[in-house]
């Protein structure tokens, strides 16, 4: 009799540690859930965006504000394919990427260094967002015709001389409804001229927003 109570007791502490177990892992936020902490982020993607940024040396890397918008317009639109246009090493692309997790949807971002385009895949690893956001290493005048299919939110943000050579080529791809942005049309609009002409054209809606005095700008195509 004190035998079978004693298993049954070893049964029942076996079957709470196996729940508790479970309760825990279920509880435990994977690296990319967005409703963590300061700014909606976990500590560990707040500890990444941070080191990426720490080690940015060329200072390509935007701003923490204009993460945050980037994030905030992508999960407002509801956008589900996104296109990235230098992605370096990956600071723009993980806010992005944290927003399609809430959206469903998904981003190829594309970066022409090497060096750098390794980086921007270990980086969305380590935010634990491969299953959203696709890194593509080359020159995305080539790769972004191998792309299928259409984007309904598309991010520029390569060298500014290139501007409007991107903007004619991805207009095309670009979801009537859809959003075009650019960085920097704020603090480099002296190299970009042409781009800036380019996007006050009738078939678009533009506006410049400035989180951090960079600039974005943010044009929807019109559906009709
Ligand atoms: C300003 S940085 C991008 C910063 C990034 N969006 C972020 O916030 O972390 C510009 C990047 O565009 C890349 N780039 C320039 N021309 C490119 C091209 N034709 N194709 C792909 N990447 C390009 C550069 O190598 C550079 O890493």
């Amino acid at each position: 009799m004190q035998r079978f109570r004693l298993t049954t007791l070893l049964g029942s502490i076996c079957a709470c540690l196996l729940a508790s177990a479970l309760v825990a892992e279920a509880q435990t936020p994977s690296p990319a859930d967005s409703h963590v902490g300061k700014d909606g982020l976990t500590p560990a993607v707040a500890a990444l965006l941070d080191q990426i940024r720490q080690n940015d040396r060329g200072q390509l890397a935007i701003s923490r504000e204009d993460g945050r918008f980037l994030r905030m317009l992508v999960a407002a639109s509801k956008s589900r394919r996104v296109l990235e246009i230098g992605g370096a090493s990956g600071y723009s692309a993980i806010w992005m990427g944290l927003a399609l997790r809430e959206t469903g949807g998904t981003m190829v971002t594309i970066e022409y260094d090497p060096a750098r385009a390794k980086e921007l895949t270990a980086n969305i690893a380590k935010a634990g967002l491969s299953d959203i956001v696709t890194a593509v290493s080359g020159d995305a005048f080539a790769r972004i015709p191998e792309q299928k299919g259409e984007f309904d939110l598309i991010f520029l943000d390569a060298w500014k001389k290139d501007y409007k050579r991107f903007f004619d080529l991805v207009l095309p791809r670009l979801t009537p409804g859809g959003l075009f942005l650019a960085h920097n049309v704020v603090n480099k609009k002296s190299e970009m001229g042409d781009f800036l002409a380019a996007i006050e054209q009738t078939s678009l809606f533009t506006t410049i927003v400035s989180p951090s005095g960079e600039g974005i700008s943010v044009s929807y195509k019109r559906r009709k």
